[in-house]
């Protein structure tokens, strides 16, 4: 894709819901707010960063050093003494923090603010038992429990710098993220389960920690408690074992507010998936400031984000931002159409969901099955909807609108990513919403959508979505690939591009059409082409392949790959398997191609560089536009 085409913009539709009108909500005018921050950004960041609480103040709100920026200077804190101490010893220690459902209906667990605390502060102390300190990094691969959560914070409460894999990912994927930052303490389970099937998470780990000599120690969850897992006293201890008889209070390390908080790897256009570095103090700040006011949340707000928390969605939404809002938040192992397309409004409907946030590949799988699934439910708790991971197509969000919300609940569709950590653009809660528009940037965040040489493009003209100026909760680089954190500072000098395809309208409302690079987003999740395409290539039939996104009205995205076999294979049906279970066991069932073609070549620019587009071109019968550097 390339920035060249544009959008008709006449026939604009707007909606503003009646739900809480703007002077209501925490933010107040979006107008006033935003030309508030335009006047002082560093004085709005420090207001916001005061609402928190800080064992040491900051001595200077940023530096910044492009392209690097530190922020709250000399400030020292902790997230979870923000998320779990500054509510568990006041008002609301008996408030419910955390409701977790499992995939049945009787897995079931409350905590409220106290017994969250004090899970975490064991766990912590066990942590402690086996070595781990300030700085060390801990691999978390887990099914969604709340010992997910629970490990978490545990790492961020001593200072451990967590990095969570989703349990989905296969054995290569796990390797080479425990290698990638040479984790100390690999956290899982004997199981998750998936459509009501066990799959073992701890074979996986087996399989994934030879040839990862960093690995001390693995702490092993038993969910199935009926059967006894076999533990290898050399390298596996019992999570149960390990909390058995640690106290229920342990420090919160101090931390400087630059110190890491987390690595979170996203797949990138080319080579190896980036390890994305977030910081502690700008990641507070930032995701406390945008789920208070992108949602409006309030004391009593039942929130619920779908996301795994092994994503930064579940990270920022499902974890670190309501906790630090201290909010009662829902996390459940529900896959949105299992066992029925009623299990997730049954679970609103059950809770009393307030605050629903959602992806867009969930809204059309639903929108598929048809609206008597919902209509089963009341659904009239939701206050507020929200939408993240891909664009919101207007048919989706006319769906969610009228079908989920009643024409009653504002729709926030936000836009942002791992790298950036928080929310930034969309439709703040009682502006007029645009359907097919995220809206425009949250105020402390400017953004804007320009043509390559950084020129702002007129509307309905599109261009690259860029960031302007840095914000708190900014990645700091990539783990060991510096050079990487640069590249994205480097494509329009002076601006952070994010890599997507944009186009404004006359009141600067956003619309994000897609990826400009060779990622694609299936289903909400970025997979990289040249993830798929070496794991593809790792089979002994293959020569060589390309892999390409083809549009798809329920995921996105699917994957398409073009595969040369070697000398003397012979391509079929039998094959095409063989291969899928291949890319099912090295990344996992979200990367799986859906098609397979067998080919004799594959376009190639002159330096050896696959035309991916070309591939695209033909596919969807388009004109695949400059081929002069195609190779004969
Ligand atoms: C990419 C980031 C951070 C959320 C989960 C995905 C796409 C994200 C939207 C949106 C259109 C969106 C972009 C972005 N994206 N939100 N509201 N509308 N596109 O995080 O894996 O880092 O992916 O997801 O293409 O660059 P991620």
């Amino acid at each position: 894709m390339t920035e060249n085409f544009s959008v008709k913009l006449e026939e604009a539709k707007y909606y503003t819901p009646e739900v809480r009108c703007r002077e209501q909500s925490w933010m107040g005018n979006y107008n006033k707010t935003y030309q508030a921050f335009l006047a002082d950004p560093d004085g709005f960041w420090d207001n916001v960063a005061r609402e928190l609480e800080w064992f040491q103040p900051w001595s200077r709100v940023k530096e910044w050093d492009y392209p690097y920026a530190r922020w709250f200077l000399n400030g020292k804190l902790n997230i979870t003494h923000n998320c779990l101490d500054r509510h568990a010893h006041n008002q609301r220690r008996n408030k419910v923090a955390l409701m977790w459902r499992g995939e049945t209906e009787d897995e079931e667990r409350i905590y409220t603010y106290r017994q969250l605390f004090q899970a975490v502060c064991r766990f912590a102390n066990g942590l402690k038992s086996l070595g781990v300190g300030k700085g060390d990094r801990v691999c978390i691969y887990m099914p969604v429990v709340p010992e997910q959560v629970i490990a978490m914070l545990a790492c961020a409460r001593i200072g451990a710098v967590h990095s969570v894999v989703f349990g989905g990912f296969g054995v290569n994927a796990l390797n080479q993220r425990i290698r990638g930052t040479n984790a100390k303490v690999v956290i899982t389970a004997d199981v998750t389960y998936r459509r009501g099937r066990a799959i073992p998470l701890k074979n996986i780990v087996e399989e994934a920690v030879v040839n990862a000599p960093s690995v001390e120690r693995i702490v092993v969850l038993r969910r199935d408690t009926d059967k006894p897992v076999e533990l290898h006293p050399e390298m596996e201890v019992d999570y149960y074992d390990l909390v058995d008889g640690e106290s229920r209070e342990c420090p919160a390390e101090p931390m400087d507010a630059e110190d890491p908080l987390f690595i979170l790897y996203t797949s990138g256009t080319t080579g190896a998936p980036k390890g994305i570095v977030h910081a502690c103090g700008g990641y507070t700040v930032g995701t406390y400031y945008t789920t208070k006011h992108v949602f409006d949340i309030r004391d009593d707000d039942i929130y619920w984000c779908t996301a795994d928390p092994g994503w930064i969605t579940g990270h920022s939404y499902g974890i670190y931002g309501p906790l630090l809002n201290g909010a009662t938040c829902l996390i459940a192992e529900a896959t949105p159409d299992y066992p029925t397309p009623g299990t997730w409004w049954d679970l609103i409907e059950e809770y009393g969901v307030t605050i629903f946030y959602t992806a867009p590949t969930a809204i059309r799988m639903f929108m598929r099955v048809g609206e008597e699934w919902p209509n089963r439910y009341n659904l009239s708790s939701l206050r507020i909807l929200g939408s993240v991971g891909e664009p919101l197509n207007p048919e989706a969000f006319e769906w969610f609108y009228h079908t989920i919300g009643k024409d009653r609940c504002p729709i926030v569709d936000t836009w942002w990513q791992t790298e950036t950590g928080m929310h930034m653009l969309t439709t703040m809660i009682g502006e007029p919403m645009r359907p097919g528009f995220v809206g425009r940037p949250i105020p402390g965040v400017v953004a804007d959508v320009v043509n390559r040489q950084g020129k702002p493009v007129p509307p309905g003209t599109g261009g690259l979505l860029v960031i302007k100026e840095p914000w708190p909760s900014m990645m700091r680089t990539v783990w060991g690939d510096d050079e990487r954190y640069r590249k994205y500072w480097e494509t329009i000098p002076g601006c952070y591009t994010a890599a997507d395809l944009a186009v404004k309208d006359e009141d600067g409302y956003i619309m994000v059409i897609g990826r400009a690079d060779d990622l694609i987003v299936v289903a909400g999740h970025n997979i990289g082409t040249a993830e798929v395409e070496s794991a593809l290539v790792s089979h002994d039939a293959v020569a060589e392949a390309a892999v390409i996104g083809k549009p798809d009205p329920l995921k996105g995205n699917t994957i398409k790959a073009f595969v040369i076999l070697r000398d003397g294979q012979q391509p079929g049906e039998k094959l095409k398997k063989d291969l899928i279970y291949h890319v099912r066991m090295t990344l996992g069932p979200i990367a799986i191609p859906s098609e397979i073609d067998f080919v004799q070549s594959l376009p190639k620019t002159r330096s050896g560089k696959i035309m991916r587009r070309v591939l695209k071109a033909q596919e969807m019968g388009m004109d695949p536009g400059d081929i002069s550097t195609l190779e004969e």
